[in-house]
């Protein structure tokens, strides 16, 4: 099977897994259940779930848990997706090809469908309790939980985003260190989260999970530049989302201090990094890898 063969098969499974734990639209909360279901099956790359299984395949694999925990961090994702598109916030009308969640449901739903998500997130993540099998099942689900809660959290995605926000203000000194800090905040700790979760669930021992800790860095620093990159090189018929939202936003991006050819250089060299450390692992997961070298050249 080639790549691509492979690729859409095994997105097809995370669809799948989505769609098993979505909650169904019913009662008077149907409103807000219809809002949630909307931005997750818009569809969209389905990375995270992704790297999480195959970061797990890589150390061997891990039990029925891992499942709950590809849905809870995509879950989280499109959260983080459906608040950061709101007027308040980078004001974006569209997402994953379609009218973002507070043009089609007002943004009182769409606010509550991202703190729905949240919350919906971690009562699925904590489902991988009731399938675990052995101690050892419940100690790395333990520990799987407090690594999803720290990078989705202030000292993870929200820290990242606060600044990304701050950032935009005139007052706001612009640094290389407060871009860094917002690239691997926003954007990075979420992919960390996925790659030593599933490192975790599959029993990988401290130093490979750090390791996979910094590989993620690299993966997610490299996929935030990419994304800056495409806001100013692409289409939104390609992207699925606008485009020039950064520009209208004062956003700080990697090509607004360096440029483009710049920005280009970094994306290579960290994902080359990355898959550098990957390869040094005892065992190796071909998919994984070229997934990684893929996303240098990704167009949306
Ligand atoms: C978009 O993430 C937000 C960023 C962190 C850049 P993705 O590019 O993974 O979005 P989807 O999930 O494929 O829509
Ligand atoms: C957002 O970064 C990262 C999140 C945590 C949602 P962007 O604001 O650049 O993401 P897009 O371009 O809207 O997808
Ligand atoms: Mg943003
Ligand atoms: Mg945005
Ligand atoms: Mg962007």
């Amino acid at each position: 099977m080639n790549f691509k063969e492979e690729l859409e098969k095994k997105t097809g499974e995370v669809e799948r897994i989505l769609g098993a734990y979505l909650p169904k639209p019913e009662g008077f909360q149907s409103k807000v259940t219809e809002a949630m279901n909307y931005a997750v099956s818009a569809g969209g790359k389905r990375l995270r779930p992704l790297m999480m299984q195959e970061s797990a395949a890589l150390f061997g694999g891990a039990g029925e848990g891992l499942s709950c925990f590809m849905a809870a961090i995509e879950f989280i994702h499109t959260y983080s997706l459906i608040h950061d598109d709101l007027p308040a916030l980078d004001n974006d009308d569209y997402r994953r090809g379609r009218k973002t969640t507070h043009v089609v449901y007002g943004e009182d739903i769409a606010v509550i469908a991202g703190d729905g998500l949240l919350n919906y997130a971690y009562e699925t993540a904590f489902r991988a309790f009731r399938k675990a099998v052995t101690l050892e099942d419940y100690e790395r689900t333990e520990c799987a939980l407090n690594i999803l809660g720290r990078k989705a959290g202030v000292y993870g995605m929200v820290g990242g985003q606060c600044a990304d926000l701050l950032a935009e203000k005139p007052e706001t000194a612009v640094t290389e260190e407060l871009l860094l800090y917002i690239h691997k905040n926003k954007t990075a700790a979420l992919i960390q989260a996925a790659m030593t979760i599933g490192a975790v669930l599959a029993g990988a021992d401290e130093k490979a999970v750090a390791q996979m800790e910094r590989c993620a860095e690299n993966i997610g620093v490299a996929f935030q530049i990419q994304d800056d990159i495409l806001d100013v090189t692409s289409s939104q018929e390609v992207l699925g989302k606008p485009t020039g939202s950064d520009e209208k936003n004062h956003k700080l991006t990697y090509v607004a201090m360096h440029g483009i050819e710049e920005s280009k250089r970094q994306v290579k060299a960290l994902s080359e990094e990355a898959v550098g450390i990957l390869r040094g692992f005892p065992h190796r997961n071909a998919f994984l890898e070229a997934l990684v070298e893929q996303l240098i050249y990704r167009e949306k």
